[in-house]
């Protein structure tokens, strides 16, 4: 079904154009001719389509209608082509370093419309944050309040601050877990109220609101429908240490996406609805704006493919192996070593491939043997020059890969631009001397 015209966000209304319903086709990947034209610039290549980015973001506000706020995390792709293009489809940015809020400024985006999370946070960042204007500074810690109560005093202004809880329990389904255990985000549900009525206390921060990132990459909707359930009372509980007016509440989405052939989807659509009543009384009881979900994944990662062509194939023992020219250095998370545990081939392609298909193992070009992009993938017969896509890509890419080790080419970036247009996005320092 596709989301009805009105929901997608502006200057995207093409989002369901040429490329037919990207709602429904969303695991689909792009033609292949389209594939191919990107390839020709060189691989190995990140191509992101910013018409899928609209849909989804449109499916976002469609599902929950209206009752939340988007806000894009920057760690998920700080691509500035992706970057400008989602100041129409969102509200805000969440930026965890001074060099994102940098990236993001440099995409035009407005540091007031940026709030800023991360642990570990240096005090010359958070002092040129605050000197840039930034909208919300996500405090972790009492120590990062005082940190950014004394940088706010040093330029004579109160600055807005929202809490990070981190909740004592985090349902079961989540690839990564942050909190419900020792853990370095956040400060900790069992000492928020003593902690924030220390940092509600500081003259130059106003605490405005809380925050809530406690897991990742969650494909079951009952159990996202909890995690919200936590963060909603716990917000509650502690809405009362918060300042006057209504209050920030932000809900780390930690909506996961099929990555591999075996993965359900999740039901966006359940979630939404279970929700609903919650978010209602929420709203009802007027304490809170408009929360906003903070998530990166979901909206970019289905939008995203890797480009690799295939330099050699080898018959080793029994198996086929096709070596790509670009593996774990490009692509890490496809390679197993970001956020999984057991290596699961990725969905994948053979770009233009049919007929009978067969195992083939894909390899990167480094010299180690964990430099795998694939075991055993069913694809029709692999040759040297062919191109292998792997999809959900569009999500701690090249800014997650070890891109120096072996010094081999930086992967390229392409965007498909909202009138189907493939335009280089490339942003990532090329390596001088490779061609
Ligand atoms: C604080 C915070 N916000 C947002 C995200 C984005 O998560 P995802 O890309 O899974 O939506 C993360 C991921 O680690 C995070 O730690």
């Amino acid at each position: 079904m596709s989301p009805p015209a009105a929901d997608l966000p502006g200057g995207w209304s093409g989002a369901a154009g040429a490329e037919g319903d990207l709602w429904a086709d969303d695991l689909a990947p792009p033609d292949d001719a389209i594939l191919t034209r990107a390839a020709a610039a060189g691989t190995p290549l990140y191509l992101y389509d910013l018409r899928r980015v609209a849909a989804r973001a449109a499916r976002l506000r469609t599902a929950f209608r209206g009752r939340l706020g988007l806000s894009f995390a920057v760690k998920a792709n700080p691509n500035p082509t992706l970057l400008r293009a989602l100041a129409d489809m969102v509200d805000t940015l969440d930026v965890s370093s001074g060099g994102e809020l940098a990236q993001a400024a440099a995409a035009g985006w407005d540091a007031g419309r940026t709030s800023f999370t991360g642990p570990a946070k240096r005090a010359p960042e958070i002092g040129a944050a605050l000197a840039a204007g930034l909208g919300e500074l996500v405090v972790e810690s009492l120590a990062e309040a005082r940190m950014a109560d004394a940088a706010a005093a040093g330029l004579g202004l109160r600055q807005k601050v929202v809490a990070r809880i981190a909740p004592d329990r985090v349902p079961k389904g989540f690839g990564d877990q942050m909190a419900g255990r020792p853990s370095p985000f956040g400060i900790d549900a069992e000492e928020a109220a003593d902690t924030l009525a220390q940092i509600a206390a500081l003259r130059n921060l106003r605490l405005a609101g809380l925050h809530f990132y406690s897991g990742t990459q969650c494909l079951r909707a009952d159990a996202v429908v909890e995690n919200w359930r936590i963060f909603i009372g716990l917000a509650r509980d502690l809405a009362p240490m918060c300042a006057d007016g209504p209050l920030r509440l932000i809900l780390g989405a930690g909506l996961g996406i099929p990555y591999h052939l075996t993965d359900t989807p999740l039901d966006l659509q359940a979630i939404a609805d279970d929700i609903a009543p919650d978010l209602d009384a929420l709203a009802a009881e007027g304490r809170f704006a408009r929360p906003l979900l903070e998530l990166g994944r979901y909206l970019v990662g289905p939008a995203g493919w890797f480009l690799t062509r295939v330099v050699a194939v080898k018959q080793s023992r029994g198996q086929r192996i096709a070596l790509c020219d670009g593996g774990m250095n490009a692509h890490l998370a496809a390679s197993g070593h970001f956020g999984m545990v057991i290596h699961r081939n990725y969905r994948l392609h053979l770009v233009g491939g049919a007929g009978e298909v067969e195992p083939v193992n894909l390899t990167g070009p480094l010299c180690t043997s964990i430099d795998r992009l694939a075991q055993g993938a069913m694809l029709p017969r692999v040759e040297p020059g062919a191109l292998i896509a792997i999809h959900m890509s569009g999500a701690y890419g090249p800014t997650t890969s070890p891109v120096n080790f072996i010094s081999h080419p930086i992967p390229r970036e392409a965007v498909v631009d909202a009138e189907g247009r493939i335009v280089a996005a490339d942003w990532l320092p090329q390596r001088a001397g490779v061609e």
